[in-house]
């Protein structure tokens, strides 16, 4: 009996089940077990068909994503699906879950596929920097068309069950009983005597790729629109496209030397530690599935500003019912309506059906006082930055919230230690930092401060992950993680203008590395009066002996506050499409004269490393200091909180392979010539000196 297949055979009908918890990723031990099955299903005189179907929760997700970054263990993939395609009996993949990656694949090597209705099926390897590396580039285009195909290899988006029987990549989609299903269909295919379909026909090719103009044109466009400077989309495509340049073997052939070279690429080993990093950041020590987590219906949240708004919206979507409280009717109202509104327009364009909408809306409520948190199991404070608001406010929540809520507060810097200090009960309190808009972005930073239990944490990270976001921890400390890693970034971006780049120049660098928008552009977004009130009231606290971002003051003083004001870094004359401004260069100028600076051209090179590299050394100080868990949680921050490009790994991943030693040549190079602020973090010395990497 194979370890990793189970092999059964009911009334002349062999049945392989794969078994490798917890998603039957097809790894070596799986691949040389099913070569094993099959065999021995084809040889044997009593076996007419042959099914093949996932225990558990899955059939298999895909290859073993840990294999890629081991040398190639035979036998590959495509020799199981191609000793299926060959049987003489019929075979049928009973597919439940997710059949992805190399998992459809192998269901593509059956002659017939049935799904149960819940099923989804998929081929998410550009999201790995890769494409499908045993021949599904060349089966998928030839059941389902090539337009059909391209949308699957090239965005990587799954289709359900209902969808893949629609484009005949599905059977039968079987309701009830997947297993006795697929052996009823097995057992008709045998007395029927069906045709067997063979996906690896025809094997002349698909046509000429003249014949195909319209479609290749609008993906090319696609790929250049969605996927600008990343590999594998194009290579997914090219994949496919083979399929009309050459017969399928060569076409096989052509492929798999794409596809090494995509999984050797920079890209997919930066996509593949995303991969992993994502599922590593809600591993928090002293929180294991033991620890409880409470049971939450009921929110409230504090403060009817766009992050009260956000908040609101995103737990009314996740199933909890809100109460929003604020000292102002009017606000009250006009966030109710916008809400509503929010719901309505989701409705509208089709993302919700009508009477979710309506559900939606009934669960929010509104209140003026803070009694009416009464009864609710979780609080969000997101009023002012202020802490003698947030203290205030949480010693009055301490007199109402019933016992064992959770009381977190969106503050985006202030400390959690002492607004918990104004409750008789810091353990339940913690914070919880979204992003804007808070509905929306994925991130959430669970902020622990010296008190929070592990209970009240478990529940941060369960409710995160019930709204669709990524929880990540980063332990009490100004900025926490998220933001206290990007400010350097935001630092540099204003003292390179005040040293001769130009905004767009510097917004242009960072946009080409892969990040949405640039740094000024997005701080014209939030408002340049936002970090100038938080310079304001952190003053006294500043070592005069940092170089200080003089001109960011001289924007404010100026009522440049961004785009809010029609100006900022740019002019907004239209609305939201940025134009460089004259005056910006001349404000620059004054300032650069009253510090003593020598204006010079700046290259992009140079603005991404200073920009870069300061976010590297202060996440290296704050995984010295403790206060992030992991390098991969970092990276986690920056995708999720700032669209960091997954193909770029996350900045601390960009710092390794650059190499720690020249990160730190560079590092001291700048601290030579701009100060103690580039004072290289320990452990980024340490590493560097070790030949250590931050990700390992
Ligand atoms: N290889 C190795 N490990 C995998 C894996 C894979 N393909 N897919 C999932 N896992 C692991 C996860 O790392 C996780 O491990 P831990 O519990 O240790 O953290 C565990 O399985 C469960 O995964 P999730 O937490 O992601 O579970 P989920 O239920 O939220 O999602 C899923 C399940 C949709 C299958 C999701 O895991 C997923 O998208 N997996 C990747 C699918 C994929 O990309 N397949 C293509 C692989 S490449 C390929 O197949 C190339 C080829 O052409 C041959």
């Amino acid at each position: 009996m194979p370890e990793f297949v189970g092999y059964a055979v009911e009334d002349g009908i062999a049945v392989l089940t794969i078994d490798n918890p917890p998603v039957n990723a097809l790894g070596i031990a799986v691949r040389q077990s099913m070569l094993a099955g099959v065999g021995r299903a084809a040889a044997d005189p009593a076996v007419e068909a042959l099914v093949m179907i996932g225990a558990g929760r899955t059939f298999p997700a895909g290859a073993d994503i840990r294999e890629f970054d081991t040398p190639r263990l035979d036998p590959h993939l495509s020799v199981v699906i191609n000793m299926i395609d060959a049987m003489a009996k019929p075979t049928v993949a009973a597919i439940h879950g997710t059949a992805l990656g190399g998992g459809l694949e192998l269901s593509l090597g059956c002659h017939f596929r049935v799904a149960a209705p819940t099923a989804r099926l998929g081929t998410p390897e550009v999201k790995l920097g890769i494409f499908p590396g045993a021949a599904g580039t060349q089966r998928l285009p030839r059941i389902v068309g090539l337009d059909r195909a391209l949308q699957l290899v090239v965005l990587g988006d799954p289709i359900d069950a209902a969808t893949a029987r629609e484009w005949g990549l599905v059977d039968a989609v079987i309701d009830g009983d997947l297993r006795a299903g697929a052996l009823a269909f097995a057992r008709r295919a045998v007395a029927e005597k069906l045709p067997l379909h063979h996906s690896s026909e025809p094997k002349a090719g698909l046509g000429r790729p003249e014949d195909f103009k319209d479609i290749i044109d609008k993906w090319r466009m696609t790929v250049a629109r969605r996927f600008r400077g990343q590999r594998s989309p194009v290579e997914a495509m090219e994949s496919v496209l083979d399929g009309l340049r050459m017969p399928y073997y060569e076409a096989v052939a052509a492929d798999r030397a794409r596809f090494e070279k995509c999984r050797d690429s920079l890209q997919s080993k930066a996509l593949r530690y995303a991969f992993f990093a994502e599922r590593k950041v809600t591993k928090v020590p002293g929180i294991d599935k033991d620890t409880p987590v409470r049971a939450l219906a009921a929110a409230g949240v504090i403060g009817a500003g766009t992050m009260g708004r956000g908040i609101s919206i995103a737990l009314a979507d996740a199933g909890l019912t809100v109460t929003l409280v604020d000292t102002s009717p009017q606000a009250l109202a006009a966030a109710a309506e916008m809400m509503n509104a929010h719901w309505d327009s989701q409705a509208a364009r089709g993302r919700i059906a009508p009477d979710e909408a309506e559900r939606r809306k009934a669960r929010l409520s509104t209140a003026t006082g803070i009694d009416a948190l009464c009864s609710a199991d979780l609080v969000i404070e997101a009023a002012f930055e202020e802490m003698g608001v947030k203290r205030d406010i949480f010693a009055r929540l301490d007199k109402v919230a019933k016992p064992g809520a959770l009381l977190a507060t969106n503050t985006s810097y202030l400390d959690i230690d002492a607004i918990a200090a104004s409750t008789a009960r810091p353990e339940d309190v913690l914070g919880l930092h979204f992003f804007v808009p808070a509905n929306l972005m994925r991130l959430l930073e669970v902020v622990e401060s010296g008190k929070t239990s592990p209970e009240a944490l478990a529940t941060a990270f369960a409710l995160a992950r019930r709204m669709g976001k990524v929880g990540a921890l980063a332990r009490n400390g100004f900025g926490f993680v998220a933001n206290a890693s990007r400010a350097p970034m935001v630092r540099e971006a204003n003292l390179l203008v005040e040293e001769g780049a130009e905004p767009a120049e510097i917004d242009r660098a960072i946009e080409d590395f892969g990040m949405p928008l640039g740094p000024l552009a997005t701080s014209d977004l939030s408002g340049l009066d936002v970090s100038w009130r938080m310079r304001r009231d952190t003053a006294e606290t500043r070592d005069p002996s940092l170089r200080y971002v003089h001109l960011a003051d001289a924007m404010v003083d100026a009522g440049r506050l961004g785009r809010k004001a029609g100006k900022g870094w740019y002019l907004y004359p239209e609305g939201s499409k940025r134009v460089p401004d004259a005056a910006v260069t001349a404000l620059a100028e004054k300032i650069a004269r009253e510090q003593g600076i020598a204006r010079r051209r700046i290259d992009a090179q140079e603005i991404l490393d200073r920009c870069l590299l300061a976010a590297v050394n202060e996440g290296a100080r704050l995984l010295g200091l403790g206060r992030a868990l992991r390098a991969s949680d970092v990276d986690i921050m920056w995708q999720y909180g700032f669209g960091f490009p997954a193909w770029r790994g996350g900045i601390m991943f960009h710092a390794d392979s650059i190499g720690l030693d020249n990160v730190l040549a560079r590092v001291d190079e700048f601290r030579a010539r701009h100060g103690k602020m580039w004072e290289p973090a320990p452990l980024l010395v340490k590493l560097a000196r070790d030949n250590g990497r931050f990700t390992d």
